[in-house]
């Protein structure tokens, strides 16, 4: 048995080392804080933060007055979605959302429905996608937010953002999307939106540090109140190496997206046509919307399979759809709103690539999988 192959790449990457490398001298050389103003420490501290805020501008082709940076995805959701609740309750108090969001989403909604405000929570079909009528006529004159996510973590599935921006800023409402997952693996652009989320763990980037995009005309209150850092929006020292961290691998992650994107979607593919092969009854959660590249989600076929995540988990690195076999409680709300049962979600996974997967990873963690459902079947 080989080292454990790392097919968790939604949930965490590693640090890019072209990355790494611009981010260390941040750490004990350039150590100024950019707020500093009156010596050099300070002025190359801030040189780097603001070059790193316009390689995140140009990859979302904004301007870079528009980009702040936060701890990460979950902190640039709050922000923005009670942010906007807080300034235009005036305006109204409903909010539209996915029930196939991410936690911070639903939380941030579940919080706000404590407070007064309304929640509409619009359904996904078997293949995860929301339906575009349903969306519009869940807009009222108090609507003030739409939130949907580009791309979803379990799945992959991708709705169709610039089409559901358009109908709902012409409206007057604004549109936030939670592109966490996107960046990197579809094309990405912030111009349809008046706000937007990601993280850079997720892009090889370092963990604790994120970028919210808001629209000019969006104007919310800090969620963190300090020395003014970040146009006000958000006190706190920056974390400048983090920062710089998250500006190289986002600039790295937009310009290789077409290649990366092409080869894993070959080997995605050629994994889920080597387990069709040996596994008849198998299926793949969103395989017939349109869907990210590396990710693949999977309800192995067999009653007895509820196991089979727990025995190849030491050797194969994925993740479980169901936290344990304790029914739909513990079970993926995601999968939940596409219509899988608990008994299917304790045998689902998500199997995501990453850009150092190769094919013999993925054709031996197919072998594994195979090995478990046939070692367990006939049992
Ligand atoms: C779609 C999505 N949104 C938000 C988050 C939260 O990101 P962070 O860990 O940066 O707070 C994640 C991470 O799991 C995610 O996959």
């Amino acid at each position: 048995m080989g080292p454990a192959i790392y097919l968790d790449y939604n949930a965490t990457t590693p640090v890019d080392a072209r990355v790494l490398e611009k981010m260390l001298p941040f750490f004990t050389e350039h150590y100024g804080n950019p707020a500093s103003d009156r010596h050099p420490f300070g002025w190359a501290a801030n040189a780097a933060v603001e070059a790193a805020r316009l390689q995140v501008a140009d990859a979302l082709g904004v301007k870079p007055n528009n980009i702040t940076f936060t701890s990460g995805a979950s902190e640039g959701i709050n922000t923005a979605i009670k942010g906007i609740a807080r300034a235009y309750a005036g305006r109204g108090r409903h909010i539209v959302t996915v029930q196939t969001e991410h936690a911070a989403t639903l939380g941030c909604c579940a919080t706000l429905e404590r407070q007064g405000y309304n929640v509409t929570y619009l359904p996904v079909d078997q293949d995860g996608l929301i339906d575009r009528a349903a969306l519009e006529s869940s807009l009222t004159d108090e609507t003030i937010l739409v939130s949907v996510m580009w791309a979803n973590n379990e799945t992959g599935v991708l709705q169709p953002i610039a089409d559901i921006a358009a109908m709902v800023r012409a409206r007057g409402i604004f549109f936030m999307t939670d592109a966490t997952q996107a960046i990197g693996k579809v094309p990405v652009t912030a111009n349809d939106v008046d706000a937007l989320v990601c993280s850079g763990h997720k892009l090889y980037g370092p963990k604790g540090v994120g970028v919210l995009y808001l629209r000019e005309r969006v104007r919310v209150p800090a969620l963190v109140d300090g020395g003014g850092q970040e146009r006000g929006l958000r006190g706190g020292t920056l974390n400048v190496p983090g920062i710089v961290g998250m500006g190289e691998a986002f600039a790295l992650a937009c310009s290789c997206c077409a290649d990366n994107a092409a080869r894993m979607r070959g080997l995605r593919d050629t994994f889920e046509s080597v387990l069709c092969a040996s596994l008849p009854g198998i299926r793949f959660n969103g395989q017939r919307a349109p869907r990210l590249p590396n990710t693949s989600n999977v309800i192995f076929p067999g009653e007895k399979c509820e196991h089979l995540l727990m025995s190849s988990l030491s050797e194969v690195a994925i993740s479980p759809a169901s936290a344990c076999a304790s029914g739909i409680a513990g079970m993926s709300h995601v999968l939940h709103a596409m219509g899988v049962t608990a008994g299917e979600a304790l045998r689902t996974a998500r199997i995501s690539l990453g850009i150092a997967t190769t094919e013999e990873d993925i054709r031996r963690a197919a072998g594994v999988m195979i090995a478990a459902v046939r070692q367990l079947e006939a049992a």
